[in-house]
């Protein structure tokens, strides 16, 4: 029988690691690991030493960090996206990257399969899945998490001793987490119940506000059509600049986030977020927006940020409907260029000025002093007209009740009939 090619998406952890062994056992397959370089620091030490001591004929380990600032974070950062308004989705827009990672080294090693290590009740299955299928709608997808015999980690880790599959010794970490540039999510252990406040060491890369400097840090970023282009005053390419303020916010305990979110598969779950940078970067962008925009594209643009948090979390990336809501979201952008400063202090941030030439603000319209060029009569005008039918409704409702309160009157003072 020929023997399979596959190509799996390799952490390194104990799960993959396990899988490649198994994947070569039950699917009579070479396997391929193809691992992403998107920012996570931790896991990529040893990388490839891990990848063919566990089993692999051949180990990619690419550097995708700049394509998935400028194609996949910098457009969510354009539209808003925040799934239920507060999660900047670092996990949801890496999937459909290595999905394409999968997809293109597949198809150069003439690959039959891919596999990955999501389990059967997150949304990274899907994320997956559903990119695969859009880019390479031929190649299968395999997700041994999802019908394997293991039941427990100390089954796998029984797999793995008894295949010679190196297990680091070190104590299991008690949360599941997954990092990149854009941020780290953090669950599981005593994180799934919502009542308990995260210990300090659920926290990866930010510093507990409390602990946070005494004194504010100021950081005015540029931005161009929409995209920051540099911090304090340097210009810097997208991954040193997401990269520095990374460090700058983290350092002042910035970018926490604490969501119980709805799981697209039906599920509630709770996560700890750790996101500094993106946390910083989307309230300017917002900030900068609120100054250039036009009152209604603002409000549009509002509305489409959800759809596109939604489509992205749910693993849509490679449809036309995203498509479709970048063609908006760019020309929205256009006078999204300009700097904002803001104010960074024990875990909040807050805007401590804006500037634009393409601000619609305007001193002489806005100001309550002398300049003041308002027609402030042309009000009296525009109000009568905006209100007419406020007020026409409310005539209505009181001429009703009215008719309404005399009809009882006049029933109550009909005389007691003689007997
Ligand atoms: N809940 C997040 C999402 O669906 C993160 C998923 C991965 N989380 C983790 N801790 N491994 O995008």
């Amino acid at each position: 029988m020929k023997k399979n090619t596959i190509v799996l998406a390799y952490s390194g952890g104990l799960d993959t690691s396990v899988m490649v062994k198994w994947l070569m056992e039950h699917m009579n397959a070479d396997v391929i690991t193809a691992t992403g370089d998107l920012g996570q620091k931790r896991e990529l030490q040893g990388v490839q030493a891990k990848a063919y001591a566990t089993g692999a004929t051949k180990v990619y380990i690419k550097d995708l960090k700049d394509e998935f600032m400028r194609d996949y974070v910098f457009p969510s950062l354009k539209a808003g996206a925040l799934y239920e308004k507060s999660y900047p989705m670092a996990t949801a827009l890496g999937r459909p990257l290595l999905a394409k990672m999968l997809v293109d080294i597949a198809h150069k090693e003439g690959a039959t399969h891919v596999a990955h290590g999501c389990t059967g009740k997150g949304n990274d299955q899907v994320r997956f899945d559903v990119s695969v299928a859009a880019l390479s709608p031929e190649l299968k997808v395999l997700a041994p998490l999802r019908d394997w015999e293991f039941k427990s980690r100390e089954e796998e880790i029984a797999y793995a001793r008894k295949n010679n599959i190196p297990v680091a010794a070190t104590v299991a970490n008690p949360y599941s987490i997954d990092e990149n540039i854009w941020g780290t999510s953090i669950e599981c252990g005593v994180l799934e119940d919502p009542m308990v406040e995260p210990p300090a060491d659920a926290y990866q890369r930010t510093i507990s506000p409390e602990l946070a400097p005494d004194t504010p840090e100021y950081v005015e970023i540029e931005f161009e059509e929409g995209i920051p282009v540099g911090l304090g005053g340097r210009r810097l390419d997208p991954v040193s600049l997401v990269f520095t303020l990374n460090d700058i916010a983290g350092a002042h305990g910035v970018g926490r986030i604490d969501l119980v979110e709805n799981r697209l598969v039906g599920i509630k779950s709770r996560e700890i977020y750790e996101a500094p940078a993106a946390t910083v970067l989307h309230f300017a962008h917002t900030e900068l927006e609120r100054l250039t925009l036009d009152k209604s594209v603002f409000h549009m643009k509002n509305q489409i940020a959800a759809e596109y948090a939604n489509l992205v979390y749910n693993g849509l990336w490679f449809t036309p409907l995203k498509d479709a809501l970048d063609a908006f979201v760019n020309e929205t952008q256009k006078t999204v260029s300009g700097s904002v400063v803001v104010k960074l202090y024990k875990g909040s941030t807050a805007v401590a000025g804006r500037k634009s030439v393409y601000s619609l603000y305007n001193a002489k319209l806005a100001t309550y002093t002398v300049e003041d060029t308002f027609d402030h009569k042309a009000s009296e005008g525009f109000i009568k007209i905006f209100g007419l039918p406020v007020k026409t409704y409310h005539q209505v409702q009181d001429k009703v009740a009215a008719t309404a309160e005399a009809e009882k009157e006049r029933k109550d003072l009909q005389p007691v009939p003689v007997q």
